[in-house]
């Protein structure tokens, strides 16, 4: 199997849940020797302060930080010039599916035109080149809902169902054009739901921690039956970077964890083990659990399959759940300054000051 030879690598939206956590893996557990660059335009989802060591460890040595918004032509052009950029790894959307039901816009901008931007940067500027990789990072949901029993392959057809979804479906197809229409030396990854440490407290996962924690309502949509796989975001982290070294041009690559629930035999679990952690009677935060008002368009199930990841990178899931979710709950419970600057906004306060956008 081939190996590419990085150097320069622009990470968009390393300041996110799992940018932040992709560019915590490559210092901690790769030998890259090149140079980082994190572009992100900080939205109320994007937090510097995940990146801290990396920052005071690497800053000007190996790691780049620019507030940029993707979808910024000159912008984006400049950054890539600055630093002769070969490889992107494209992170940075709109992420909350409710939000998409809410607001649509800003996902249509930044997911769409955001992905186009930087398509057409890395053409204008790569031209013929062929040492050089964009690796786009999507979704599950893409694929849509599918019945018990059956499960999402590479080839399975898009049907999206919600504006995230759509607009994340959207940069898939024309992440696919421009290498079939232009030859951009391109790969694509469709993930399934990520859980770990700087996980914005607006997903499943944290919020219902940290409402655990507060002894506050766990809001489950609908009958609580609707089905998700889990996958630890630092096998995430290594299957992306797998991908980056040897994945093949044009080829997408399913990533999962293998690990279905129902969102209310999670809940269930999560209110178990943390009343286990804090000496309580097993089912004492169930009590919180409250069925809410359904998602619109709220997908039943997703599942995929990632035999060919595994078959063709040897990539496997490290984490088992409950070691995972151990982590995950003992990171909260340890970053409460975290959480706190993170919801009350402080932090958006710091930023304006501190960052101004260009
Ligand atoms: P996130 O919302 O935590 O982070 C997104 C980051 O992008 C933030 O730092 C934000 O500031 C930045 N950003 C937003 N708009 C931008 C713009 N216009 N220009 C530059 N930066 C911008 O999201 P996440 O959960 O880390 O997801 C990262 C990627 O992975 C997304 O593309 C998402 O679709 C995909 N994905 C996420 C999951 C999941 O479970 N979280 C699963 C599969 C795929
Ligand atoms: P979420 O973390 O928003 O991820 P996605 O919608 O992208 O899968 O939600 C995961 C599942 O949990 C989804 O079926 C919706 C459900 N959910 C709730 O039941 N209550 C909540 O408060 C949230 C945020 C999600």
């Amino acid at each position: 199997m081939m190996k590419r030879k990085l150097k320069n690598i622009l990470v968009t939206g390393g300041a996110g849940f799992i940018g932040s956590n992709f560019i915590h893996y490559i210092f901690k557990n790769t030998s890259f020797c090149g140079k980082i660059i994190n572009i992100d335009k900080l939205t109320y989802a994007g937090n510097l302060e995940n990146l801290n060591e990396i920052n005071r460890r690497y800053s000007g040595k190996g790691y780049f930080f620019e507030r940029a918004d993707i979808c910024d032509f000159n912008e984006i052009k400049r950054i890539f010039q600055k630093y002769d950029i070969d490889t992107i790894v494209n992170f940075a959307a709109e992420s909350h599916v409710d939000r998409s039901i809410f607001g649509p816009r800003d996902f249509v901008l930044t997911n769409i035109i955001g992905t186009f931007t930087l398509l057409e940067v890395a053409r204008e500027n790569w031209k013929d080149r062929e040492d050089v990789i964009f690796h786009h990072i999507s979704t599950d949901e893409v694929y849509g809902s599918i019945e018990d029993g059956a499960y999402f392959y590479e080839d399975t057809a898009y049907k999206p169902n919600s504006p995230y979804s759509a607009s994340k479906a959207s940069s898939d197809h024309l992440v696919r054009a421009y290498h079939k229409t232009y030859g951009l030396p391109l790969t694509v990854s469709n993930c399934s739901n990520n859980y770990g440490p700087y996980q914005f407290p607006e997903k499943l996962i944290p919020l219902m921690l940290l409402n655990i924690f507060e002894e506050k309502t766990l809001p489950v949509y609908g009958d609580g039956k609707n089905v998700r796989d889990w996958l630890y975001v630092e096998d995430h982290c290594r299957a992306i970077w797998e991908i980056l070294n040897k994945g093949k041009e044009g080829e997408t690559y399913n990533i999962g964890g293998e690990n279905e629930w129902e969102n209310i035999e999670l809940v269930n679990f999560l209110c178990e083990k943390i009343g286990q952690l804090q000496g309580k009677d097993k089912d004492y935060y169930k009590k919180l659990i409250t069925f809410v008002k359904d998602r619109p368009g709220h997908d039943r199930r997703y599942a995929i399959n990632c035999d060919k990841i595994k078959r063709e990178l040897r990539w496997r899931q490290i984490f088992d759940f409950e070691e995972g979710l151990d982590m995950t709950i003992r990171w909260y419970m340890n970053h409460q300054d975290w959480v706190d600057r993170v919801r009350s906004g402080e932090y958006r306060k710091w930023l304006e000051k501190n960052y101004k956008a260009r």
